[in-house]
C-alpha cells in the first residue's frame, strides 16, 4: 500500500523540523502608540489607548487580559482588518492597511470553507496566489501530512472534530508560507487534552517555520507555555501593563508546568490579571446597569472564578 503521509519530492517544499532555529530575517510586528476608537460621539468606544507591542522575527508572543479589553481589536489591526485610530502597525516596516498573504490568520471559530474539503480548504489561499493545480495539491498534502490529516483531505468540515478543524485552520493560515501568524484564542474551545496537543503540534510548527506569532489567549499556562514573551493589557481601554519574559528552555514538554520557575511565572500573570478582570467586570456591571451590585469574591480575584 502506498504511504501517502509521506510524499516524495525532488526539493524540499518547507523547512525541516530540525533545521536549526537562527532567527528568520522578517517578520517583524511593530505596534506604536495605537489607539482605536470605535464608532461616534456618545456611542463612541475606546477600544485600545496607547498601546505599544513588539514581535520580532522568529519569536513567539501571546497578549493576555480580560475580556473585552481589546486584545482581538489589536490583533485585528495587525491583520488589516481595522485601521488604527492614532499610532501606527507595520510588519517589516509596511504599515498593515490591510489584509495580506505575510500574515496567516487563525480564528477562535474554525473558520473552514464548509462547501470544501479539507484539502481544497488548506489549497484555497495557494489557488488566489495563481498556484497551478498539481503544485496546490502537492503542497496541501504535504502540510496536511504534517499535520497528521492527511487521511481526512478529502472530508468536508463538518466531518471533522474540533481539535481537528482547527488544525486545518493552522494548516491553511501556514500554506500560504506567511512570515506572520495571528493567533486570536485559537484553541479556546478546546477540552484541556486536546488543547495541550494543539498546543504542542503549533510549536513544532513554529519551530519548523521559522514564524514569528502573535497568539491570544485568556489562559495563563497557555500563554507561559507557548512564548517567548507575554504581554499583559489592562482593562479596556486596553493598554499594556506588563511585558514578561518567558525565559524557560526549549524544547518544552507539559511537565515544565511543575516546575518552580514556571509556577512563579503563573503567580505573577495571575496577579497582573486578576486585578484587571475586576476592573473589567466592574465596569461591565455598571454599564450593563447594575449599578451597586456587589462582586464577592472573596481572596481569590476573578481571574481564578473564570
Ligand atoms: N466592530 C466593533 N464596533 C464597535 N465596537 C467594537 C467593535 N469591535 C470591538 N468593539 C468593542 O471594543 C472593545 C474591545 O473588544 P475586543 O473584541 O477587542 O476585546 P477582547 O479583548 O478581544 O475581548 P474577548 O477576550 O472577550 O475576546 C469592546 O468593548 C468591544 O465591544
Ligand atoms: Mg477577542
Amino acid at each position: 500500500m502506498t504511504d501517502l503521509s509521506t510524499p516524495t519530492l525532488a526539493t524540499p517544499l518547507f523547512p525541516a523540523a530540525n533545521a536549526d532555529r537562527a532567527a528568520p530575517a522578517t517578520g517583524h510586528i511593530r505596534v506604536e502608540q495605537l489607539r482605536v476608537v470605535f464608532g461616534r460621539g456618545a456611542n463612541a468606544t475606546l477600544a485600545v489607548d496607547d498601546a505599544s507591542i513588539e514581535v520580532k522575527p522568529g519569536e513567539f508572543v501571546s497578549i493576555i487580559g480580560p475580556s473585552g479589553c481589546g486584545k482581538s481589536t489589536l490583533l485585528n489591526v495587525v491583520a488589516g482588518f481595522v485601521a488604527p485610530t492614532a499610532g501606527s502597525s507595520t510588519v517589516d516596516g509596511k504599515p498593515t492597511d490591510k489584509p495580506g498573504a505575510d500574515r496567516g490568520m487563525v480564528f477562535q471559530q474554525y473558520s473552514l470553507f464548509p462547501w470544501l474539503t479539507v484539502r481544497k480548504n488548506v489549497e484555497f489561499g495557494l489557488r488566489q496566489q495563481g498556484l497551478p493545480l498539481s503544485r496546490r495539491e502537492q503542497m496541501a498534502r504535504t502540510l496536511l501530512g504534517l499535520a497528521g490529516l492527511l487521511a481526512f483531505e478529502n472530508h468536508y468540515p463538518d466531518q471533522l472534530s474540533g481539535g481537528m478543524r482547527q488544525r486545518v485552520g493552522i494548516v491553511r493560515a501556514l500554506a500560504t508560507s506567511p512570515q506572520v501568524l495571528l493567533m486570536d484564542e485559537p484553541f479556546g474551545a478546546l477540552d484541556a487534552q486536546t488543547r495541550q496537543v494543539m498546543q504542542q503540534i503549533l510549536t513544532n510548527m513554529w519551530q519548523r517555520f521559522k514564524l514569528s506569532v502573535l497568539f491570544i489567549t485568556h489562559d495563563i499556562d497557555e500563554s507561559i507555555y507557548l512564548s517567548d514573551r507575554v504581554y499583559v493589557m489592562t482593562a479596556r481601554p486596553g493598554r499594556i501593563k506588563a511585558e514578561i519574559p518567558i525565559d524557560l528552555p526549549r524544547p518544552r514538554t507539559p511537565e515544565i508546568a511543575f516546575t518552580p520557575e514556571f509556577l512563579a511565572l503563573k503567580q505573577q500573570l495571575r496577579a497582573l490579571i486578576s486585578a484587571e478582570s475586576l476592573l473589567a467586570m466592574g465596569g461591565e456591571l455598571k454599564d450593563g446597569g447594575l449599578e451597586g451590585f456587589e462582586l464577592s469574591v472573596g481572596e481569590k480575584g476573578v481571574g481564578d472564578l473564570l
